[in-house]
């Protein structure tokens, strides 16, 4: 069968890696990775992990991220039986449902609170927030109808960083209405009932974590024997770039999250905002390191440029603590990629990334 080039259905995911996917399955072949069980420690938007079970016949995929929108995404796309999409539209609530939940309380401080601000205050009406409200507490247990909800309230953001008035396509969110919901609601279900069907003919096993990567190392060994881990974590953005200390994920793990679970939780601290270059790097080498007792095969970490530590302090690094097991370092610029990047043209923004394999196998 034709390999597809991306997958049917996005998270929409902010900074999701679909654009670097067949670069990243090409070490695969180039490193004769085995191709057996593959490991995303902080998969966001599922890009790879995705393409990786919709496309090779066969591959274990085990996805973690300790963002609850990605868990119910992964959950769904990857372990939920693939149904035909009436199956779910049949148990969409109908759109006279009406429910208090987060959405509302998270408007209504919105609404109380002197600086609105962007991931608070939405502009939809009363009834749309009480139907979405009502959507996600009648669903709690049905995690393709909960990504369909997702991904509709993300049509309702800017690039999924907060609440938009306009989606993109120019449409004003204060015009929908409850039936509006609905209908992008089965929309969204055709690219994810596609999705769960081209998953499940793969048949491979899948796993889904919803775990801080410090207690990943720790979970069982069958599941990191032979793995090749991936990781593409939220490292602190470089000062030359001027994002400061906001966390692009925020409105995905925190607001988006909460609606989606009926369950407010205090956002996760980005500890590494605080952490010095050496500490972040001793931070990765622990994960590295936990992986590689537990039978992980091969270990690729990725950074860009325009994060911290820069690629080339992680080179020293990497190659200091794990010298020959370093079988492969590689930076390409954002035009070898043929990907557009919205920073600043002097700026020579790349991505970075290396294969690190386990002891003993470097020699192979
Ligand atoms: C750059 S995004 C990953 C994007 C992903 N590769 C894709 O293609 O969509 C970084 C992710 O790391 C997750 N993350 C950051 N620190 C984490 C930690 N300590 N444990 C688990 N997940 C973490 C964030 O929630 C975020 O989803």
């Amino acid at each position: 069968m034709k390999q597809m080039k991306q997958p049917v259905v996005s998270l929409q995911w902010f900074g999701g890696q679909s654009r670097v996917g067949e670069r990243i399955l090409s070490l695969f072949d180039r490193y004769k990775l085995p191709t057996s069980s593959y490991f995303d420690y902080t998969a966001g938007g599922l890009a790879i992990p995705l393409r990786i079970a919709m496309t090779r016949r066969g591959q274990n995929v085990t996805v973690n991220d300790r963002c609850r929108y990605t868990a119910i995404g992964a959950r769904a796309l990857l372990l939920e039986l693939p149904q035909p999409i009436d199956f779910w539209i049949a148990k969409i609530p109908p759109v006279s449902e009406r429910v208090r939940g987060v959405l509302t309380e998270l408007v209504e401080e919105a609404h109380l609170s002197s600086r609105r601000i962007l991931e608070k205050d939405t502009a939809f009406t009363q009834d749309v927030i009480q139907y979405v409200d009502a959507v996600a507490t009648l669903c709690q247990d049905q995690n393709t109808l909960l990504l369909a909800l997702g991904r509709t309230l993300l049509d309702a953001t800017f690039r999924s960083l907060g609440w938009s008035r306009k989606t993109a396509n120019g449409e004003v969110v204060s015009d929908w209405t409850p039936q509006s919901v609905f209908e992008r609601m089965c929309y969204h279900l055709g690219g994810i009932t596609l999705a769960q069907q081209k998953v499940a003919e793969q048949g491979g096993h899948h796993h889904v974590f919803c775990e801080d990567c410090d207690n990943l190392a720790s979970v069982a060994s069958t599941i990191h024997k032979d793995a090749v881990v991936y990781i593409d974590p939220a490292w602190p953005w470089s000062k030359k770039i001027g994002m400061g200390a906001k966390n692009p994920y925020f409105f995905l793990s925190g607001p988006l999250s909460d609606i989606l679970s009926g369950v407010r939780v205090p956002p996760s601290h980005i500890r590494w905002d605080d952490y010095t270059d050496e500490q972040i790097m001793e931070e990765l080498c622990k994960w590295i390191d936990g992986s590689f007792e537990r039978g992980a095969h091969a270990f690729i970490p990725n950074n860009q440029t325009s994060n911290r530590p820069h690629p080339d302090f992680m080179e020293e690094f990497l190659r200091e603590r794990y010298a020959s097991q370093v079988v492969y370092s590689q930076r390409f610029s954002a035009h070898s990629m043929g990907h557009r990047t919205t920073r600043p043209a002097s700026y020579d923004y790349a991505e970075h990334w290396w294969v690190i394999l386990n002891e003993g196998e470097a020699l192979l």
